[in-house]
């Protein structure tokens, strides 16, 4: 039997996403009238991560134990993983123990190699090449402010990094379009996106990007595990801050989307962040609905 994981955005299809967004919306609504809805009783979630976070531990630790089922946090430092034990050799080991696993850290081939050695679903909470839960909440957040994504303009505005490669690839699915602007040495590499994605265009210009755009979105100049390059990143940069000059290029309504965590006076400025076009508190909430529907659709398929 194959089983269903989420490790990149374009693992499934737009029918599933349908189908997760409806769950969503009624998961959310029980969980806002403290309606107990416990699907995943008895269950476990075992969480992995080699990378720091707030938001996505939280989600999916207090999203499981709404569900009915517990939530086990491991990290690199605690657990074998951090001192050599193989990927492939966890994966055995683990999958066996619960039932569905979350997976946040560094190279895509790991979480891959990791999946093909497990019995149960394995999500992704975060890659260096692939951010796909966050992208997620982000599409639904859209879809309850504006309705429908299809056939909008999205304006990147900043690295090419795990964000970007989800959003390219919802791209496709959702059928929207990407504005993408990136400053010179930090572009799309080619390997990560696919070949026949029409979905986006490159700017070089970061304020033409957000001409017109219903949704400008951006993140840290400097994702976790590129720390070295930081001092290097704040100077190419330069410029490509989302402040109101460029948040006046995009559609008079258009939403301010980031993933957080935020740097103000870097890659946002405290105006639009806190201003009122900015919903990334929804995102972040989000996080929570959208995953508790991902977990019950993997775990337990169609319901
Ligand atoms: N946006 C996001 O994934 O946040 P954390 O790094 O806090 O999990
Ligand atoms: N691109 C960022 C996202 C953090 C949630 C990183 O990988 O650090």
């Amino acid at each position: 039997m194959t089983i269903k994981h989420f490790l990149q955005f374009s693992d499934f299809s737009l029918a599933e996403f349908e189908h997760v967004i409806e769950r969503v919306r009624i998961i959310k609504h029980k969980f806002k009238n403290y309606e107990p809805y416990h699907p995943l009783m008895d269950r476990t979630l075992v969480m992995v991560f080699e990378k720091s976070s707030t938001r996505t531990r939280l989600s999916f630790e207090a999203g499981m134990q709404q569900l009915g089922g517990a939530a086990i946090y491991l990290n690199t430092r605690d657990s074998q993983l951090g001192r050599g034990e193989p990927v492939e050799d966890a994966a055995q080991v683990m999958s066996r123990m619960c039932d569905i696993i979350m997976i946040r850290t560094f190279g895509q081939d790991i979480i891959d190699r990791f999946a093909k050695n497990s019995r149960v679903p394995v999500i992704n909470g975060l890659t260096n090449e692939h951010h796909p839960c966050q992208v997620l909440a982000d599409i639904f957040t859209y879809i309850e402010h504006r309705g429908s994504i299809g056939g909008k303009t999205v304006a990147w505005i900043g690295d090419a990094n795990n964000m970007l490669y989800s959003w390219l690839q919802a791209a496709e699915v959702f059928g929207f379009h990407v504005n993408v602007s990136t400053p010179k040495g930090y572009d799309i590499d080619r390997n990560l996106v696919s070949a026949s994605n029409t979905r986006y265009t490159l700017f070089g210009n970061p304020s033409d990007a957000c001409e017109d755009a219903h949704l400008v979105t951006t993140d840290v100049w400097t994702s976790m595990g590129f720390e070295a390059e930081n001092a290097a990143r704040l100077q190419a940069f330069d410029g490509w801050i989302v402040d109101a000059a460029k948040m006046r290029r995009a559609k008079p309504d258009a939403l301010f989307m980031h993933c957080l965590p935020a740097h103000r006076g870097e890659e946002v400025a405290a105006e639009v962040i806190d201003g009122p076009q900015s919903v990334v508190w929804d995102e972040a909430e989000n996080r929570l609905h959208v995953q508790k529907a991902l977990l019950e659709y993997l775990v337990l398929g169609k319901v």
